[in-house]
């Protein structure tokens, strides 16, 4: 019965390690938690030229984008929810002088916005020179109304002849991005402080080639790496562009990030994953981007690993788009032997946790990996009642406040969006304006949230 007794000494001290490795990551990994203020009126003192803006994209509010791919995508059935497709959109490429008028209203200093590449170059190597100058004054308008103008190159939508031969995954891809960059940086550079070059190239690659939910459709890991790939490129070719042409260029890129968290903080493969997960994720495009390699590495795909030294120095600050949280379950029979689920708290519209301090987690990660400065590129969220969104806006801002108060350097939060707009593949279903949005006569009407958005705006000194 030696045995027996020996056999018990050695699963007790397994036990033991166990217990004490999964303690160790509990600790290592605390949940970000907001101080009790969060939930009250706190009235910010945001640092001097804080950017407190609202964010847009072109295709999402422009209409008539009939240039690109995503237009095209939505004439086909089933793709869009409600067959709904963008049209009109919410009618911003005619209302221009109103919206800049909202956005003072509202008391914010600042909008991030993009360029309709398709509008701007609708045949491969020719400029469109009106659209050109309707950028230009929207730039101005924006300036003259106190809004610093964030400028995104790339927010999802590609010219139609790109997306023709490949899109991200074009050999040309980043050079001809490089190109529109270089034109962009020429005759805008003396306004535009801050760009984006790309908005959530992870995104992009998991709905376009992945779930095949968005353009171009596609599910197949192998093209997924590829346009990871060409978006890293795009991006470098963009970056240094800008820097030939703008000699004060401050450039970023916004990412999409989620909360991973284990769905059972005692179970070590599941911290395992979830890392793995948020790796892959969050953190993979940040990480070439640092290393000078494009690289990716998540099972099922397969890995990337490319020297890519015009990657290093791109990026002056870091973008981070955050709206939920997630759990990770480990589960070998699910695709990538992991399931994705919400955590307790209350859901948004778009079924997924609303978590404030999760931002201040993810903003916490990106200063200790990068120390650049950080801008919070989109933060919002999908709720048709309003019933959530005042709360939601003070408490994502308090989360900025918190690690601002840590010493992390936030520049500013973008909140998505100034008015509701065609929402991808879930069309005009998801509400997540400051203004609401009539869809028949295009008005826009403050949404609950619009008045604590301009009580939280930084107050002139
Ligand atoms: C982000 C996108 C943005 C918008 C919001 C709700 O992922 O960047 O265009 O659709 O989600």
């Amino acid at each position: 019965m030696r045995w027996m007794r020996r056999l018990g000494y050695v699963l007790a001290a397994l036990a033991v390690v166990y217990l004490g490795a999964a303690l160790y990551f509990q600790r290592t990994n605390p949940r970000p938690t907001l101080d009790a203020a969060a939930t009250t009126a706190f009235t910010p003192a945001w640092p001097s030229a804080f950017l407190w803006g609202t964010a847009t994209a072109a295709h999402q509010v422009e209409g008539g984008n009939v240039h690109n791919d995503w237009w095209r995508f939505e004439q086909q059935a089933g793709k869009i929810a409600h067959g709904d497709r963008s049209g009109a959109a919410a009618g911003h490429w005619e209302r221009v002088a109103e919206d800049v008028g909202l956005m003072r209203s509202l008391g914010a200093t600042a909008y991030r916005f993009s360029l309709e590449w398709s509008r701007l170059e609708p045949v491969e190597g020719q400029w469109d020179e009106t659209a050109w100058a309707h950028y230009g004054d929207e730039i101005a308008q924006l300036r003259a109304a106190g809004q610093e103008p964030v400028v995104t190159l790339l927010h999802f939508t590609l010219p139609a002849w790109i997306a023709d031969r490949g899109g991200a995954t074009a050999p040309d891809f980043p050079d001809r991005f490089g190109r529109f960059a270089a034109e962009a940086a020429r005759r805008f550079g003396p306004q535009v402080k801050w760009w984006c070059t790309v908005n959530e190239p992870q995104v992009q690659m998991y709905n376009g080639y992945v779930t095949g939910y968005w353009p171009p459709g596609v599910k197949d890991h192998a093209l997924a790496v590829r346009a990871f790939a060409g978006l890293l490129a795009a991006h470098a070719s963009a970056a240094a562009a800008l820097r030939a042409g703008d000699a004060d260029a401050f450039i970023g890129l916004a990412s999409n990030m989620i909360w991973f968290e284990p769905a059972n903080r005692w179970n070590l493969l599941e911290w395992f994953v979830s890392n793995t997960v948020a790796e892959g994720f969050n953190w993979s495009f940040y990480e070439s981007i640092r290393q000078g390699r494009q690289s990716f590495s998540l099972p099922g795909f397969p890995s990337l690993d490319v020297e890519a030294p015009a990657l290093k120095g791109s990026v002056d600050w870091v973008g981070i788009n955050y709206y939920r949280r997630n759990t990770v379950t480990f589960s070998p029979g699910s695709p990538g032997m992991v399931e994705i689920g919400n955590g307790p708290g209350t859901v948004s519209d778009a079924k997924v946790e609303i978590f404030p301090e999760g931002l201040l987690g993810l903003v916490r990660e990106g200063w200790k990996r990068y120390r650049l400065p950080i801008v919070i590129t989109e933060y919002g969220v999908a709720d048709s009642t309003g019933a959530h969104r005042p709360a939601f806006i003070r408490q994502h801002a308090y989360a900025v406040k918190q690690a601002i108060d840590e010493g992390v350097d936030v520049r500013g939060a973008f909140h998505w969006s100034l008015m509701d707009n065609f929402e991808w593949a879930e069309g005009y279903g998801w509400r997540f304006g400051l203004y609401r949005l009539d869809l028949k006569t295009l008005a826009r009407t403050p949404a609950p949230g619009a008045e604590e958005f301009s009580r939280l705006a930084p107050r002139p000194k």
